[in-house]
């Protein structure tokens, strides 16, 4: 009652939602990562400065490539899923920011000028950026299957440059036979919240 959200997309982005595990071979087209980007855009980051920046798998040569650098237990199901998206940060995200931040493009050298600075603010916005993207595939009517059990150095190495660090790899399709197990409980709402 008190989501102004309708139910059948309230259950489409969380309740029905699961991390997939599994995958059908129904492919994911362009189109459709297009499409999700083109929504999850939008979501919010600190001085919009939108870290994020995403590689697409598709080859069989780049997933081969991929599958080698993830933890054993991750590799089938990188193997298999349709779209694998390799999720990373820009730590040199301040670059965009004048474009970004029109009304404010001194942020760019007020606030970001330093390395560690940049790398901590491109962390915390790209893993938020990270979360609107698993909820943008799942408004698609996909399945998303985030990991982190991988040899981040080689993926950076393999995949990305000293200046982006990787964040997740995220596996994307329909969800095939068994593709999870049981819901995991979740800590109630008095258990996480405190009110002062
Ligand atoms: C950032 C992140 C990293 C994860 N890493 C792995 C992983 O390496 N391997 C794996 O099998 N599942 C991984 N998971 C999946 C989680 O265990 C799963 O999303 C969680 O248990 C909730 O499952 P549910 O969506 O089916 O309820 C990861 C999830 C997230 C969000």
């Amino acid at each position: 009652m008190s989501l102004v959200l309708d139910s059948a997309a309230q259950d489409l982005l969380f309740r029905e939602a699961r991390t997939a595990n599994t995958f059908t071979d129904e492919p994911v087209t362009d189109e459709q990562v297009q499409a999700i980007y083109d929504l999850v855009k939008f979501g919010p980051t600190a001085f919009n400065q939108s870290p994020l920046r995403v590689v697409l798998v598709r080859s069989a040569e780049g997933r081969e490539r991929l599958v080698q650098h993830m933890a054993e237990g991750n590799r089938p199901k990188t193997s298999t899923a349709p779209l694998v998206a390799i999720l990373a940060a820009d730590n040199e995200f301040h670059e965009e920011l004048p474009a970004l931040l029109p009304h404010f493009p001194q942020a760019k050298d007020m606030f970001f000028a330093e390395r560690p600075v940049r790398e901590s603010a491109a962390g915390l916005n790209a893993a938020l950026q990270a979360a609107y993207f698993i909820i943008g595939v799942r408004a698609a009517g996909l399945a998303a299957g985030p990991m982190t059990g991988y040899d981040a150095a080689g993926i950076q190495k393999e995949f990305l440059d000293d200046d982006h660090a990787p964040l997740m790899v995220v596996n994307i399709g329909k969800p095939g036979e068994d593709a999870w197990f049981p819901r995991s409980p979740r800590l109630s709402f008095d258990e996480v919240v405190t009110t002062v």
